[in-house]
């Protein structure tokens, strides 16, 4: 089986610079959902037509193996297919996806496969209540397909058939060459209709089948934001419901975002209006508070995340428990049973076993042990300008409140850093350490008082 998706079109009702099908569902451009689905069933060849101007699309899919068809002018279904021919196979069978239609479902392509055998046409068709602007699907008294009638080319009685014409198709590729080159623009449209190869094949006696896909939005295309907003919403719902299967609570199924893959353990619970981002993991009775944002991190059995909080490229440990308002910046690596509370922001940072920062702090390139409480309002002056530099904080330390880490800095093992301190240089082994002004009282003296006027 080899595979064409058509991506040609223009897609102007999306009033945007970027070529349609690069427009994203759940993240991913919507040809790239094709494009992997497609993938799955391993094609012989996979082509790709793409339209004039669209470098972009072969740029945003440069990594993806396949053949690549130019249609400068978009002549048509039909002629977008020729375009294809040259990487086709001549025997066995050619799938048509449109690049438009993200989510068709492996398990309808594979039942079109399957009805495909023996070199049979495959047409999937769905009954719908409104089939305005659908290529009809016209049969015989027999129930026999005998041809597609676009809409703008029907007769009246046409119009009423409510059995429509999806676009995606199974077609024998040893027919194939040969109708697609009979094809001809004499329609209403002025297009080369692939719809057209339906009544070739029933005059050269090739056995027509039909599948309808489970689920309608399977077919849906995209050519507005409004029809690419209502994908996402389909989408998101599918998504929600395959962790409600498996066993996640989410508090509402509505209101959650995956733009990626989410790993997920036993007895997981997921507030309202988290968005999950690239590949995330959360572990064993992990609990995500609501309006979280988690891209790319792993985080650990029984750990808390509390509401508003926001984690990208960064590992939490089991046990720990971190927000509310909490930023986790890339390479923040957080062992277990660690707290990071309110505004708290780390970066490329490593925090030891039971370690706290719970207040208003940035911690960045800084090591920090086991057992270490960072006060309010702590900040590590990681940068000088031109360079970054590291603080290390050994096992056992105390940071006092409003202190200045001037990095490179270290405070060494059990060490105590006076609150409001500027620490420049090494804070040593198990002693308090004041940077600070002493405090001093001025006992004479009177506030200053207002101006008489007279
Ligand atoms: C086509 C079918 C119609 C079916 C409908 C389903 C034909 C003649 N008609 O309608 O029976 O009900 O799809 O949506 O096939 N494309 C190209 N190059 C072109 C023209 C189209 O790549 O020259 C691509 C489009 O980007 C799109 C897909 O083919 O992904 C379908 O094109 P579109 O114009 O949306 O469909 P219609 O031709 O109106
Ligand atoms: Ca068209």
């Amino acid at each position: 089986m080899s595979c064409v998706i058509l991506a040609a079109g223009k897609g102007k009702r999306m009033y945007s610079d970027l070529p349609k099908v690069l427009h994203a569902i759940a993240g991913r451009p919507m040809l790239r959902h094709v494009v992997d689905t497609a993938m799955t069933l391993n094609p012989e060849q996979l082509c790709i037509v793409y339209g004039h101007g669209g470098d972009l699309v072969r740029e945003a899919l440069a990594d993806v193996s396949c053949e690549w068809a130019l249609q400068d002018q978009q002549l048509g279904t039909g002629h977008a297919v020729q375009m294809a021919l040259p990487a086709l196979p001549e025997t066995g069978s050619t799938l048509v996806l449109y690049g438009d239609v993200p989510l068709i479902r492996l398990i309808t392509l594979q039942q079109m496969l399957d009805a495909g055998q023996g070199d049979k046409m495959v047409l999937l068709t769905d009954i719908v209540d409104d089939a305005t602007g659908y290529g009809r699907i016209v049969r015989d008294a027999d129930q026999r397909v005998i041809s597609i009638v676009e809409e703008k080319d029907a007769s009246e009685a046409e119009r009423h058939i409510r059995e429509i014409n999806t676009g995606i198709m199974l077609l024998p590729n040893k027919h194939l060459h040969q109708w697609l080159g009979r094809l001809s623009n004499q329609n209403a449209q002025g297009e080369y209709y692939l719809t057209d190869v339906v009544g070739m094949a029933v005059a050269d006696g090739v056995e027509i089948a039909t599948v309808n896909p489970a689920h309608s939005w399977e077919t849906f295309g995209v050519n507005s934001k409004v029809q690419l907003a209502e994908l996402e919403r389909i989408h998101q719902l599918e998504l929600a419901d395959r962790l409600l299967q498996q066993g996640v609570t989410l508090l509402d199924p509505a209101r959650v975002d995956i733009r990626g893959q989410l790993e997920i353990g036993r007895d997981v619970i997921i507030d309202v209006n988290c968005v999950f981002e690239g590949k995330v993991v959360l572990g064993d009775r992990v609990r995500v508070g609501p309006n979280t944002v988690i891209k790319d991190a792993e985080i650990a059995a029984d750990t808390q995340v509390a509401a508003f909080s926001h984690i990208e490229n960064a590992r939490v440990g089991a046990d720990s428990r971190i927000g509310p308002f909490a930023r986790l910046r890339p390479g923040a690596h957080l062992a277990s049973g660690v707290h990071i509370g309110n505004f708290v922001e780390i970066k490329k940072s490593e925090i030891g076993e039971g370690s706290k920062v719970n207040h208003l702090s940035y911690v960045g390139d800084a090591m920090i042990g086991k057992g270490v409480n960072v006060g309010a309002g702590t900040i590590t002056c990681n940068y000088d300008g031109v360079n970054k530099h590291n603080t290390v904080i050994e096992d056992g330390a105390f940071i006092g409140s409003g202190s200045m880490l001037v990095a490179p800095v270290v405070v060494a093992k059990g060490a105590t850093i006076g609150a409001g301190s500027t620490i420049t240089r090494h804070a040593p082994e198990d002693q308090l350490t004041l940077a600070r002004a002493r405090q001093i009282s001025i006992p004479a003296w009177k506030r200053p008082a207002k101006d008489k006027i007279d």
